[in-house]
């Protein structure tokens, strides 16, 4: 008898230290019918909330290269940019319709909530594409795991480039398509392999899913790395020195380079991202020859000119895409250089690529990143 009251004693005791442990976790109370903010999934998902904070996707309002283009645009087109650009900068406000982003879940941008309560697409919906269910149900890549804290639910999309699609594909108003990462995805041998978006921008790092569920695991990162990050950009592009060839009276360097790394052209995105190969000759009395190509593509304004500034062309204002040299996902590009070196000296060649984003804002800023690089050095 004694014993078995002691157990039962025990027994009490261990579910309410359970409990107090449990109520300290569980103190943040979802709303149910409308977006939460992500500092309330931060509660438990601290280490995902971390990665996400400083993506890119947490600072699509908030950056200031998109955000002084949008206050262009928004005075270009007299207020209508409000509806064209939120849908994928800040993709709640479809719902809420803060257009004016007054409130501070708008100037989230992409966030937690919007991802996790999206429960289709509809990529032919150019207005809306997104199909949600703002519930107490998260869709995810987890499969029926009982959770305090919320419903889940096992989601395909999650786990599928479609989701990305909504966002990352473009075609302006007259046809033309601004951006086309997804379909340049699409018609590339990843997607044959069923390598998606996710299996290269959200890899799989050490962390914990949730505080409360109180196991170390593997998180997917929620940073997406993209053209922004050194690291990813470094892997991608592989130059090489093919050949290097005496002419009568030059010198004739062959590079390649090799869009070893990404699912989608080099550069995707927005058309003002160009990729430059250099190409440069150094003789022993310290001559310097260069030349380079640039890879690009180019929206043509109604006059056949260069259209530079983001907001115009993110408006839908091209009229006609000009050049697409850009390099396909695994392709290999060959380029020839032709300098005037006599034949007889000593050289020294180096080819490398740069990554160039210049936004042309109030003044003219500029991103810069050397990708790769090859060098050899030829006597005679
Ligand atoms: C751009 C949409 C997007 C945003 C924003 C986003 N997620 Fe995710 N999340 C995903 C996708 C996609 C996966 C599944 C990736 C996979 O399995 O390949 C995922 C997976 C998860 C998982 C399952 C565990 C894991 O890491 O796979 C949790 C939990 C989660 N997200 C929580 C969050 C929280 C919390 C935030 C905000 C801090 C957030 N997500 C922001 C798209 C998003
Ligand atoms: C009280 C704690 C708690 C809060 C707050 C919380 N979650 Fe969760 N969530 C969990 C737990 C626990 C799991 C399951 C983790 C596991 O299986 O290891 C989970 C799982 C998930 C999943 C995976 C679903 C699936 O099927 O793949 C997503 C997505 C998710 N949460 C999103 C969110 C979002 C978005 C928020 C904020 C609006 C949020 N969570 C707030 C505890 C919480
Ligand atoms: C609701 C729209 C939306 C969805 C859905 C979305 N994105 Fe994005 N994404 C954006 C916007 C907007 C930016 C640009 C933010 C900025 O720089 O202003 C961006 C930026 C990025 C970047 C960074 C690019 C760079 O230059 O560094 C990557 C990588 C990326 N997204 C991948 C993904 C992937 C993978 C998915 C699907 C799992 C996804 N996105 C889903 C809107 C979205
Ligand atoms: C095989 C891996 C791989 C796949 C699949 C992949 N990407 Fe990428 N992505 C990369 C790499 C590497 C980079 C960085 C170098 C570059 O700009 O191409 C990148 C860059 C980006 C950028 C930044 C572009 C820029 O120039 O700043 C965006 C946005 C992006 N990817 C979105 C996506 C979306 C959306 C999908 C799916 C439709 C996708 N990616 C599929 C590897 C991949
Ligand atoms: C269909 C979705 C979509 C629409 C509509 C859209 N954007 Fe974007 N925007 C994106 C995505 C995705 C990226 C990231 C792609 C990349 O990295 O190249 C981006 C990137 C940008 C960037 C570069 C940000 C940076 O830091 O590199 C600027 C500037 C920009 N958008 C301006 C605008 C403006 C202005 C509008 C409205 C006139 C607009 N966008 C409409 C999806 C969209």
């Amino acid at each position: 008898m004694k014993l078995k009251a002691l157990i039962f004693l025990i027994i009490i005791i261990l579910i309410s230290v359970n409990t107090s442990v449990y109520s300290q976790d569980k103190e943040v109370k979802l709303k149910d019918n409308e977006y939460n903010a992500s500092e309330s999934c931060a509660e438990c998902h601290l280490d995902i909330y971390n990665k996400w904070k400083d993506s890119v996707h947490a600072m699509s309002v908030d950056d200031p290269i998109f955000y002084t283009s949008y206050i262009e645009a928004y005075t270009i087109s007299s207020g209508q940019a409000k509806t064209l650009c939120l849908k994928c900068h800040a993709p709640t406000v479809l719902v809420t319709k803060d257009y004016e982003l007054k409130n501070r879940l708008s100037r989230e941008g992409v966030s937690c909530d919007f991802c996790h309560t999206l429960k289709g697409v509809k990529l032919n919906d150019r207005r809306d594409p997104f199909m949600r269910d703002i519930s107490p149900v998260k869709r995810g890549p987890l499969d029926a795991v009982k959770v305090e804290g919320h419903k889940i639910e096992y989601s395909k999309l999650h786990l599928s480039s479609e989701l990305c699609a909504a966002c990352h594909e473009y075609v302006s108003d007259n046809g033309l398509s601004i951006m086309g990462t997804y379909s340049e995805w699409k018609a590339s041998s990843y997607a044959a392999e069923g390598k998606q978006c996710q299996n290269c921008h959200m890899p799989r790092i050490e962390g914990e899913i949730s505080k409360t569920s109180n196991q170390k695991r593997i998180i997917n990162d929620h940073n997406l790395q993209g053209g922004h990050y050194i690291v990813q950009l470094k892997k991608t592009q592989l130059v090489k020195i093919k050949e290097i060839k005496r002419l009568k009276d030059g010198v004739s360097v062959s590079v390649s380079v090799e869009n070893a790394g990404s699912g989608h052209m080099v550069p995707t995105g927005i058309p003002t991202r160009k990729l430059i190969l250099n190409c440069e000759v150094r003789t022993v009395k310290n001559k310097v020859f260069n030349d380079k190509r640039v890879f690009e593509k180019i929206i043509a304004g109604k006059n056949g000119e260069e259209m530079v500034k983001d907001s115009e062309i993110m408006l839908g204002m091209g009229a006609a895409i000009a050049k697409d040299n850009r390099i396909g996902p695994k392709e290999v590009r060959v380029e020839e250089f032709i300098f005037g070196i006599p034949g007889n000296t000593d050289i020294s060649v180096s080819a490398w690529v740069d990554y160039l984003y210049k936004p042309l804002l109030l003044h003219e800023t500029e991103m810069k990143i050397e990708m790769n690089r090859d060098e050899k050095t030829v006597s005679r």
